[in-house]
């Protein structure tokens, strides 16, 4: 074979792979779950190291700062990644394994906060619809993790919505 004949079978067989395997890493469950345990600091890295979550999409409608609806009324940003953004535009009705959605809240002279975070992870928590909740201070620390029962108790006045507040997902 010529030289530059194997440097075309090269190319080709990287753009093959490329196509191969991109879908998957687009559309496929996120898993962050390491050894059966799930676990607020590996989230926290996947989301801000591996897969910075402010580079995720807003949910439609809810673009850049906004004001909560809750008696504090805090400013907030919301982000949720791609399995989540797909269940809302096509309503759904229930987030898949993998789905992310992250609520940052912010002082009034627009410092972050607060972060509040549902993961879902698959059976993790049937009950509650397998999500994940953590509540973080913006260094990472996870003051509150997993089947938090703050969270739940106030969410689950829209379990019919799969636990989320924002919009109809149906
Ligand atoms: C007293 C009720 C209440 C409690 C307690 C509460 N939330 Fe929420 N949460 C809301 C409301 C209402 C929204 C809708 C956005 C808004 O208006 O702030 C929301 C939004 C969210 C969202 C964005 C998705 C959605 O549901 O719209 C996440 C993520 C979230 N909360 C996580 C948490 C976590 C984690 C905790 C516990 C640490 C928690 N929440 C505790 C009421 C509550």
């Amino acid at each position: 074979m010529k030289n530059s004949d194997r440097i075309r079978k090269w190319i080709f067989n990287i753009i093959l792979m490329s196509i191969c395997f991109l879908p998957h890493s687009i559309g496929m469950a996120e898993s962050v779950n390491v050894d059966n345990r799930m676990n607020a600091q590996r989230l926290w890295e996947h989301m801000t190291g591996e897969n910075p979550y402010q580079l995720y999409p807003s949910w439609p409608g809810k673009e850049g700062f906004y004001k909560s609806t809750m008696p504090a009324a805090n400013i907030q940003k919301l982000y949720l990644n791609h399995l989540a953004l797909d269940t809302v535009v096509n309503k759904k009705g229930l987030f898949p394994h993998g789905s992310l959605i992250i609520k940052e809240m912010y002082t009034e002279d627009k410092k972050l906060n607060l972060l509040t975070v549902m993961y879902k992870d698959k059976g993790f928590h049937p009950e509650g619809n397998d999500w994940y909740w953590v509540k973080y201070k913006p260094d990472g620390e996870a003051p509150l993790e997993g089947k938090v029962e703050l969270c739940i108790e106030c969410h689950v006045g829209v379990k019919d919505n799969d636990y989320v507040f924002t919009g109809s997902i149906k």
